[in-house]
């Protein structure tokens, strides 16, 4: 009878074998497993089986990576996703973005989501200060919503939301900041123009008080995000845009904690000192201002999800 080896694909029982360990457990799956999830979970074993016959853990590091992965599952709650901060400090909240929006040239492009959207946050009417607080430097926004071709888009719909100048979106400081301070919705009009008022964004640090900032800080880096306002942009018949505007002057510009910069999405941002201008905004000194347009593509197919 010929012998069974680890690698004798007609045959049902292979052995672990460390030479060919990622075969072996890849060879159990079920031939009639879904096809998709068959080739992500043959790619995740070959990837992980080659990666810790690199490393050669002890399994005192081996346990250590497990107790990381379940610190990092115990702190997730409602409101603290330590699974997405990991992937985004590790490149891959951006990786994955960026194969599913490979927009086509001049379209605005996306960065990314951040944890602390809300949706139906409060509708404002163009020109509207969405800054609640007080706290910071006056800031004007304004521009249009375009397509690809120039044409301005009308009713589009700009959701708009920041920290405030400690820092901190309205989220984390329940009860400190005014319920949906420096977040808002705005409507392009029909020429396809927005304008609203708002504060001069700063850096500050993602969440990092759990196991994410700790792993950030034992590999020597810092958790500081670069000044940004966030953005998502929506209209019938096109692909919305989940993005940022970024100060050019800020510190972390070039090294964000996340990688969301894109070159495309550095703003200017002017100081005008002129009470007459800051007068015919709506404000009553020196203010900031930034002119931004949005580049919207038409709809793409969405992909099937993995089951
Ligand atoms: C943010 O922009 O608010 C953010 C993005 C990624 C991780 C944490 C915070
Ligand atoms: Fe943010």
């Amino acid at each position: 009878m010929k012998p069974v080896t680890p690698f004798d694909s007609a045959s049902s029982s292979l052995y672990f074998e460390e030479a060919h360990s990622a075969d072996v457990v890849n060879a159990r799956m079920a031939p009639n497993a879904d096809a998709r999830l068959r080739q992500v979970m043959t790619i995740l074993v070959e990837h992980l089986h080659a990666a810790v016959k690199e490393i050669e853990p002890s399994h005192e590091e081996w346990l250590a990576a497990i107790r990381f992965l379940t610190e990092t599952g115990q702190m997730c709650t409602d409101w603290r996703q330590e699974y997405i901060l990991l992937s985004d400090i590790l490149g891959v909240s951006m990786l994955v973005d960026a194969i599913n929006h490979r927009r086509p040239s001049g379209a605005t492009p996306n960065t990314i989501l951040g944890p602390f959207y809300v949706a139906n946050s409060p509708e404002y009417e163009n020109g509207a200060n969405i800054c609640l607080d007080g706290k910071g430097e006056p800031l004007r926004v304004a521009g249009c919503v375009r397509d690809i071709e120039g044409r301005p888009i009308a009713n589009a719909k700009l959701e708009v939301w920041q920290t405030n100048d400690d820092g901190f979106y309205d989220v984390q400081q329940k009860g400190i900041q005014p319920d949906s301070n420096l977040r808002g919705v705005l409507t392009s009009d029909a020429e396809g123009r927005y304008w609203f008022r708002s504060v001069k964004p700063r850096h500050y640090p993602i969440p990092s008080d759990g196991p994410v900032g700790r792993l950030l800080g034992a590999i020597g880096r810092h958790p500081n995000r670069a000044a940004h306002l966030h953005f998502i942009v929506t209209a019938p018949g096109y692909d919305s845009v989940i993005t940022h505007i970024f100060t050019p002057d800020c510190p972390y510009r070039d090294a964000d904690a996340v990688f969301g910069v894109k070159r495309e999405l550095i703003a200017e941002f002017n100081k005008i000192d002129d009470p007459d201008a800051a007068e015919r905004v709506g404000f009553s000194a020196p203010f900031w201002s930034v002119s931004w347009d949005f580049t919207l593509a038409a709809s793409t197919q969405p992909r099937r999800a993995i089951p």
